[in-house]
């Protein structure tokens, strides 16, 4: 989520950065700026609240006279709405130090009440603007005077202002500063976020992606997780964290700039679909503990008290949004909070019989979805509050609602939703395990054993993406069948859903998620010879009552693909495996989603189907 770029060389900072920005775009696209220094060693800042092409345009109104040094941002809100004042770059008190940022940084709130004591004067509600100051602030406690010094004098105390800042963060960032006085340096740093420095001739790049410089250059170095680079137009010198000098050759970049955009990706649900440990990390990141703290309360400003008194909770959302719900409500009723859920646009009349003692989960990724937004207006209405779950900042839906937890996927671009999924589920836990730690429905002991399975959740599916290849070979041997059945149990039976949900929309094939045990009661009468009917079977205190119910699809002559852990396997006779990593019963839809969110691309890239602009469907539902 978020574009840098960053430049410094013979050619004009602002077209390379402009150009690389509008190739960025599709990493986020609420806001986007430049800051340049131009050839009076002065600081040239243009932000606007849009698109790169507003930017383009001002830019090209009010030219930067010189500039060959600059650093550019396209920005997906994470800390504060789009808005120009909250667009990147961002400054010191002095206009001097200028930063971009990709990532969250969890303890700014913290440095942002320091820095503020000491007479830090702050111009936005972001998380990056703090590392800006704190950089500022690390300048003055190395006690430069800059007024008269030469600009090579000065670049070992900037590279040590910033380096001593970077180790107060703690979070995720990428990040390129420049510093007015010091023009022939970018300082740029990565951890848990990604940056990739491009070398050319005659300057360097600095990018969020390779797609950026590739019109320039194809020869690049990614920065590793705690590093930090000092390019020059002439070269590029590495360090760690700790200061230490790293050496890095650069790699050479096959891809054209189309593909370097999808990273490599055919499409950009593969792409969101293997960015999938990283929405989790995201969405957990900085909220699971300390598990009595209050993390969660500072950040989404949900009183205990109102934890403590609602009786209920009410889930409504649409489509992937929904099953997300769906999961949900396990989730709650697990941790002994009663909870129910309903598709948005069937809410209306249960909206009346609704009061202050439920509590309304509004799920969805854009936040602009008008049955879940018309939805919200009616519970409001009966006077219950609203909490949302949601993937944008700044969407109708923060607004609408009283308190808002954002799940921070960055933009997802491919109409079939995957990544935001996975958010929106984790968000499910997030928010269940901490109510049930404030009501008391649960032993500190008891909600460590979650956390820490929650936290291994990223790692299992990596491992699961590993599969890959066999979940191609098998969706090659269904690419023909013009029929699909997913079923399960419990708490993956909205994963059954949501399976089905997908290659409907993808592939254009029919196909209906059933829990299993209603099979018998009618859609059992659909299944005949060679039917495919997708069970996910892993380890549950229900395996038994699958496995049965995958018998009786067999028997009715379906060929079954069971989605089994190492455990469950021996249980269950399949025509065909899809080994998942066992994790606990209740996180398991986590990772059992995976291979079916798999499944349906790869029957959909069978079929030639446009896969991330599916016929008839828009990204964003803004029609009821
Ligand atoms: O933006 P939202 O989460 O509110 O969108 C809700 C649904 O329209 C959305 O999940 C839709 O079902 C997806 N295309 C499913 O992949």
């Amino acid at each position: 989520m978020c574009g840098i770029t960053g430049y410094i060389g013979d050619k004009k900072a602002a077209e390379v950065l402009i150009d690389g920005l509008k190739r960025l775009e599709y990493r986020g696209y609420d806001s986007c700026g430049v800051a340049i220094i131009n050839g009076k060693n002065e600081l040239y800042l243009r932000r606007v609240s849009g698109r790169v092409d507003a930017l383009d345009e001002l830019v090209a109104k009010d030219p930067v006279k010189g500039g060959f040094v600059g650093i550019g941002h396209t920005r997906w809100a994470t800390h504060g709405v789009p808005s120009e004042d909250n667009a990147h770059p961002h400054t010191d008190c002095n206009n001097q130090v200028v930063i971009v940022h990709n990532g969250i940084i969890e303890n700014y709130l913290e440095i942002k009440e320091k820095l503020s004591k000491t007479g830090h004067k702050f111009k936005s509600e972001t998380d990056t603007e703090t590392i800006v100051h704190l950089v500022e602030e690390k300048l003055k406690t190395l006690h430069v005077s800059a007024a008269n010094a030469r600009a090579d004098m000065l670049e070992p105390v900037f590279f040590e202002a910033v380096r001593r800042a970077i180790a107060d963060l703690k979070g995720s960032f990428a990040l390129s500063v420049i510093w007015a006085k010091c023009p022939n340096m970018i300082l740029a740093a990565r951890q848990h976020s990604p940056l990739a420095i491009g070398l050319g001739e005659g300057g360097n790049f600095i990018a969020s992606d390779v797609s950026a410089f590739l019109k320039y250059t194809k020869k690049a170095v990614f920065l590793n997780d705690g590093e930090l680079a000092a390019v020059k137009a002439p070269s590029v010198s590495y360090f760690s964290f700790q200061g230490k000098k790293l050496d890095h050759s650069p790699v050479t970049i096959q891809w054209d700039s189309t593909m370097a955009e999808k990273g490599g990706y055919k499409h950009f649900m593969l792409k969101e679909i293997h960015e999938q440990p990283g929405s989790v990390e995201n969405t957990l990141r900085g909220r699971l503990l300390p598990l009595k703290g209050d993390v969660l309360e500072k950040e989404i400003n949900l009183p205990t008290a109102v934890i403590r008194e609602i009786k209920n909770v009410q889930i409504i959302a649409c489509g992937t949004a929904y099953h997300a719900g769906l999961v949900g409500r396990y989730v709650f009723e697990n941790f002994a909070l009663p909870a129910s859920v309903d598709f948005a646009s069937e809410f209306s009349d249960r909206a009346k019989i609704i009061n202050k003692d439920t509590l309304i989960i509004a799920v969805s990724q854009s936040g602009e979805t008008a049955d879940t937004l018309h939805a919200v207006k009616e519970a409001k209405a009966s006077g219950a509050r609203v909490i949302a779950i949601t993937n944008t900042v700044g969407s109708t839906l923060t607004r609408e609602a009283d308190y808002v937890l954002y799940t921070h996927c960055g933009p997802e671009i491919g109409v079939a939703s995957t990544k935001a999924f996975l958010g929106q589920m984790t968000a499910m836990y997030v928010l269940a395990l901490h109510f049930a730690v404030i009501r008391g429905n649960i032993f500190d002991t008891d909600a460590r054993i979650y956390v820490d399975e929650l936290l291994k959740i990223p790692r299992l599916i990596e491992a699961t993406l590993a599969g890959e290849d066999n979940i191609l070979k098998i969706a090659g041997d269904f690419a023909g069948s013009e029929h699909f059945l997913f079923i399960s149990r419990y708490i993956n039976f909205p994963i059954a859903l949501e399976g089905a949900l997908k290659i409907k929309e993808i592939a254009y094939v029919h196909a209906e998620g059933y829990a299993a045990g209603e099979m018998k009661h009618g859609p059992i009468a659909l299944i005949d010879k060679g039917m495919p009917v997708l069970a996910i079977a892993t380890s549950s205190k229900m395996l038994q009552l699958v496995a049965g119910n995958i018998e009786e699809a067999k028997a009715r002559g379906a060929e079954v693909i069971a989605i089994v852990d190492e455990d469950s396997r021996e249980h269950i006779k399949a025509s065909k495996y899809i080994v998942v990593p066992k994790t606990l019963e209740i996180l398991s839809p986590l990772v059992n989603v995976i291979p079916l969110q798999l499944f349906a691309y790869f029957i959909a890239l069978a079929k030639k189907c446009d896969i991330d602009k599916p016929r008839n469907l828009a990204k964003s539902v803004t029609v009821r």
